[in-house]
């Protein structure tokens, strides 16, 4: 019999927590065969506790290092910093990152530092654009380059990294454990205040935005772009649960305050998140978990950006690239208000993001890299 795996989970921010969740709430309940050990670095701090709380995870360390408007200078140096004595303690024998944020990278380097292998969640995503999304691209980039085992949601992200000459040996697809965590959250008989203020005939758009690349002037013309279209269509109302980045609430504050159907409410937990998704019409989003969640649960995506690293949901069908050039913006939505047949269609297409059951294969496939197929 093998001695329990220890991996250590290391994250951040409020998505990698989410699609994690699933992962380490596996490994708990196969103890003989896994011993997890989760640090989060707290780049995040209210949005990263809402999601530890809905799926009771309790971390065995907390960097604790957000601080107001950080740089990400700051937040790579002082993650790299403190995890040295971490994974001197612990010596895992692999560590799990996620995705494409500072902390994610920065703990792929740590391990590289530290010389523990390295298994990368959510890998091979690409835009192939420096900039776009920026700093996320060169972020997965990076980390794809100092992982020793890859998770790739779909083939198209296994294909983007046999490109790059990543081992074909070590790649697994898998599926996005975005679907894995909708499983356990959405409730047909859910109900929330904000539900309340809204007009039962109207048409629900769920808005979320705050990449860093969109804040001041693409973020601005969106929002006057969404406003001129409420006004044209009298049976909508938009909510918005508002990132807490200071940037974002600025922008979101001034243009959407004195607006009758526009309701700016805090970021939801993720109960909350994925049950009100179900209950709209439609989403605008420059989130990328967004992307693959709201598909799921049939509900069309304009894409508020020029590019997007989940090509197979434009390819689907169920997303749609609008940018924030107002023009494709309004267009968008017109398109989804006015036009049935092209709702329907969008609604209706395959979400090509898994079956729910991307967790078990990331962990069957850890204790064969680990354990040979013993
Ligand atoms: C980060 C990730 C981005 C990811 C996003 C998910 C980087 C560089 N960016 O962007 O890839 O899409 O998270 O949401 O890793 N804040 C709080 N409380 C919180 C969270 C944030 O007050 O719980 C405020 C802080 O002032 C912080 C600011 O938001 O300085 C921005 O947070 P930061 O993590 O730097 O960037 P995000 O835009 O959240
Ligand atoms: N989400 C949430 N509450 C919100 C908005 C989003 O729980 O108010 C969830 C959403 O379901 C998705 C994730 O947060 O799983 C996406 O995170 P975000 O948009 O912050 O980051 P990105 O995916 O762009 O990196």
């Amino acid at each position: 019999m093998n001695e329990p795996i220890k991996v250590m989970t290391i994250f951040g921010t409020r998505p990698e927590a989410i699609k994690m969740a699933p992962i380490i709430l596996k490994m708990k309940q196969e103890p003989d065969r896994f011993d997890p050990i989760t640090v989060v670095t707290g780049q995040h701090r209210e949005m990263l506790q809402q999601v530890l709380h809905v799926f009771n995870i309790h971390p065995d360390c907390n960097l604790n290092i957000m601080r107001k408007n950080q740089t990400l200078s700051e937040i790579t140096t002082t993650v790299i910093n403190k995890l040295d004595p971490i994974l001197d303690q612990h010596r895992p024998d692999i560590i799990l990152v996620h995705g494409d944020t500072t902390s994610t990278l920065s703990a792929a380097i740590s391990a590289f530092y530290h010389k523990i292998p390295l298994g990368h969640v959510e890998a091979g995503l690409r835009t192939w654009n420096k900039y776009s999304p920026y700093p996320e691209e060169m972020n997965r980039q990076l980390t794809d380059t100092l992982a020793d085992v890859y998770f790739a949601p779909t083939p198209l992200s296994r294909h983007n990294l046999l490109i790059e000459h990543h081992s074909d040996k070590h790649i697994y697809v898998t599926g996005n454990t975005a679907i894995d965590a909708l499983k356990k959250t959405v409730d047909p008989n859910y109900h929330h205040a904000v539900l309340d203020k809204i007009d039962d005939k109207h048409r629900i758009i769920l808005l979320t935005m705050h990449r860093r690349e969109n804040q001041g002037v693409p973020m601005l013309r969106t929002f006057k772009a969404i406003k001129q279209e409420l006004a044209k269509h009298s049976d909508t109302e938009v909510i918005y649960p508002v990132h807490l980045s200071p940037a974002v609430q600025k922008a979101a504050h001034q243009e959407f305050d004195s607006v009758d159907r526009v309701h700016l409410i805090p970021p939801l937990d993720v109960v909350d998140f994925h049950n009100i998704c179900a209950k709209s019409y439609f989403i605008m989003t420059d989130s990328g978990g967004v992307q693959e969640e709201a598909p799921s649960l049939g509900k069309p995506v304009l894409v508020l950006r020029n590019q997007t690293e989940r090509p197979e949901g434009v390819k689907a069908g169920t997303l749609k690239l609008v940018g924030t050039d107002p023009k494709r913006v309004k267009a968008g939505m017109e398109m989804l208000l006015d036009d049935p047949k092209a709702y329907h269609k969008m609604s209706t297409a395959k979400n090509p993001y898994g079956d729910g059951k991307a967790a078990n294969r990331i962990l069957s496939a850890i204790y064969k890299e680990i354990n040979g197929d013993k």
